[in-house]
């Protein structure tokens, strides 16, 4: 039973406010959660409400509620924040409210059980971590004059451990800042953690490509690639153009522009390479690159959304989803997505935002719902929050 809950606002990585919610039970559980924040977020995500204006309301009039619900049932908590929030996109009571909630609620139920919440989640047979799936190079929406691509990933596919995969992401991190310097094209960071040098994509490509091969030399771990497209930022409606800083490319010309990207770079992991809008242009590309092991993963297409994945199923749109639970807003809704994804044969990677805590929630998460990657970059602390707690949790194991 829930004795007392806390909301406060609190600094997240990119400077800005953000929720932080804190339940504590009458068996003495205890759950600290906090809500991320994208820069580069779907129209159709669940919608964030101004912190300090969410949580002066919520003490108001959500958390008195809340108080003497049994946490051990999620389900019936996130019903209830849904049926007081009383819209179809949370903007009632504002999502970072309802993640921060529905997360910490989890947490202190776990808490009680004197249990890890992946263990509480996720039952006594889980025994793998997902691999991290982190981006080393990137611009888009989260660095000025960088590459057009948001996000180029690397995959550690040989690593054996949690541990292993996690350094070996960070080594190829650091060969490419050794690559850029050796180039002239030292530079600075962007949200994530990726370097964001002022270079065109093609150049990106090489370079990724050059240090996860000097780093397959000097450990024998393989290390693929893969690529966050963004590309919602990049369509321009009014002229049916992805706009590139060298090309405009029409929906049939992005199509041959990836899956030739796919091919010359043996990607295994791509997200969001056509607009959220345009469902068949997803399924053009999953039946272009079907001959390979490559994840056409959906972002901002589905945006953790039930409704959103049912029709990329009915399309044949992807072969992968992408979870953040802030985009849904609360945990029950993020399992559902997941099980939906699962029963169609579609592959689930949990992920971080670009905006980011030391929260490390969804390291659990990732574990118990079977995740292949958990994407949370690769270094800064708000992003080593999550690698960290994979490593503590394969010691489980
Ligand atoms: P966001 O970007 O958190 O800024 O939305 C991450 C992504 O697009 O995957
Ligand atoms: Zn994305």
């Amino acid at each position: 039973e829930i004795a007392d809950i806390l909301l406060r606002t609190i600094l997240d990585s990119r400077g800005n406010p953000t929720v932080e919610a804190e339940i504590s039970t009458i068996s003495g559980g205890f759950g600290r959660a906090c809500a991320p924040s994208g820069a580069s977020t779907g129209i159709y995500e669940a919608k964030v409400r101004p912190s300090d204006e969410a949580v002066f309301e919520a003490r108001e009039h959500l958390i008195p509620k809340l108080i003497e619900l049994d946490s051990a049932d999620q389900r019936g908590f996130d019903e209830t924040l849904h049926e007081i929030d009383g819209t179809s996109d949370l903007s009632g009571i504002g999502a970072n409210i309802a993640v921060a909630l529905s997360l910490a609620n989890a947490k202190a139920a776990a808490s009680s059980l004197n249990m890890e919440l992946y263990q509480y989640l996720g039952g006594a047979f889980i025994s793998q971590t997902p691999l991290p799936l982190g981006n080393v190079i990137g611009g888009g929406a989260h660095a000025v004059d960088a590459t057009d691509i948001q996000e180029f990933l690397i995959i550690p596919t040989g690593a054996s451990s949690a541990a292993e995969a996690v350094f070996t992401n960070a080594l190829v991190h650091k060969r490419i800042k050794e690559i850029l310097i050796a180039r002239g094209k030292g530079c600075g960071k962007g949200d994530e953690g990726a370097w964001a040098p002022h270079i065109a994509d093609l150049e990106a490509f090489e370079i990724v490509n050059e240090a996860t091969t000097k780093v397959f030399d000097e450990t024998g771990i393989e290390v693929r690639m893969g690529l966050d497209v963004a590309a919602s930022e990049m369509w321009d409606a009014a002229s049916g153009r992805y706009v590139y800083k060298n090309a405009k490319r029409t929906t049939e010309e992005q199509i041959a522009y990836i899956a030739d990207l796919t091919e010359t770079y043996n990607l295994l992991y791509v997200e969001d390479p056509i607009q959220e809008e345009d469902f068949e242009g997803f399924a053009r590309i999953t039946e272009e690159v079907s001959g390979r092991d490559t994840l056409i993963c959906g972002d901002d297409l589905f945006v953790t959304n039930v409704v959103r994945l049912e029709e990329g199923i009915r399309n044949d749109a992807c072969n992968c989803i992408l979870i953040k639970p802030n985009q849904i807003g609360t945990l029950t809704d993020t399992f559902e997505t997941i099980s939906l994804a699962r029963d169609y044969g579609y592959e689930s990677v949990m992920s971080h935002r670009s905006g980011e805590t030391t929260d490390n929630t969804i390291a659990h998460l990732a574990t118990a719902f079977g995740c292949c990657f958990m994407k949370s970059g690769v270094v800064g602390g708000e992003r080593i929050a999550k690698l960290n707690e994979l490593i503590r949790i394969e010691e489980h194991f």
